[in-house]
């Protein structure tokens, strides 16, 4: 199975994601995390994305979908994988529909996370996450069963994204709404798109996307 999260910055793309591939057996690919990870080790593409990032603003086309149209093809994507905060633009969904049709892969399902804008806000001003293993987690929301401890893999410290300040996620949201939202009827049209209610609690949400899957 393959398919697409598709939602705001905070709609809950990264939490759901990691509940249905660990139920599904199929593989997240976080164009976000790639591109994280890209900065971490501190190559090419990591050096283009970083500053483009630290705004809130998008990421290139050519470098992203370079990124995603090589990772879908490893072994590990056999099963299936879940695209999380890919594509975000018009030319982004079509040459994902090249590169699937190419490979003789299609798209199951496009979930769309619905959430308001003011609740966005609050979700992502408290976001942290665990740099050992992954694991998101909220100040308010969803907190570690023991304080400090994350609960997947034991680590202790915890980071928090330098785009998630209330400059770059105005920034952000911009993004989302006038290049990302447009992607919706794009979807919609070929019968593909499912429109989840994201303002929920985070297990009602991953019961909502796995009634439709
Ligand atoms: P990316 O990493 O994709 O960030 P984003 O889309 O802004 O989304 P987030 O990761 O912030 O939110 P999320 O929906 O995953 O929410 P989460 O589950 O963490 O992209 C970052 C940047 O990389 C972009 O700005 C761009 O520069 C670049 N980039 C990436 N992909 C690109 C592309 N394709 N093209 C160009 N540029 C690209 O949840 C948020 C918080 O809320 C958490 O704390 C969580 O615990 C909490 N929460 C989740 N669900 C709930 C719930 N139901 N109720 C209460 N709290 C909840
Ligand atoms: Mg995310
Ligand atoms: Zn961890």
């Amino acid at each position: 199975m393959n398919m697409i999260l598709l939602g705001p910055p905070g709609a809950g793309k990264g939490t759901q994601a990691q509940r249905i591939v660990r139920s599904e057996g199929i593989v997240q690919l976080s164009t976000g995390d790639m591109l994280r990870a890209a900065i971490a080790a501190g190559s090419d593409i990591g050096r283009k994305a970083e500053a483009v990032m630290a705004e809130g603003k998008l990421v290139s086309d050519d470098i992203v979908v370079g990124i995603v149209a090589e990772r879908f093809t490893m072994p590990d994507c056999a099963n299936g994988f879940l695209l999380d905060g890919f594509p975000r633009t018009q030319a982004q969904a079509e040459a994902l529909d090249e590169v699937l049709a190419d490979a003789g892969l299609k798209i199951d399902f496009v979930v769309q996370i619905e959430v308001d804008e003011a609740q966005l806000i609050g979700r992502i001003g408290g976001r942290f996450s665990c740099p050992n293993c992954g694991a998101a987690y909220h100040d308010k929301f969803n907190r570690p069963e023991v304080d400090g401890v994350c609960d997947s893999c034991g680590g202790t410290e915890f980071t928090r994204r330098p785009d998630d300040t209330a400059e770059a996620m105005t920034v952000r949201l911009d993004a989302y709404n006038t290049e990302t939202a447009p992607l919706l009827p794009y979807y919609k049209a070929r019968g593909a798109l499912v429109t989840v209610d994201g303002m929920a609690e985070i297990d009602d949400v991953t019961r909502q996307i796995m009634a439709v899957i």
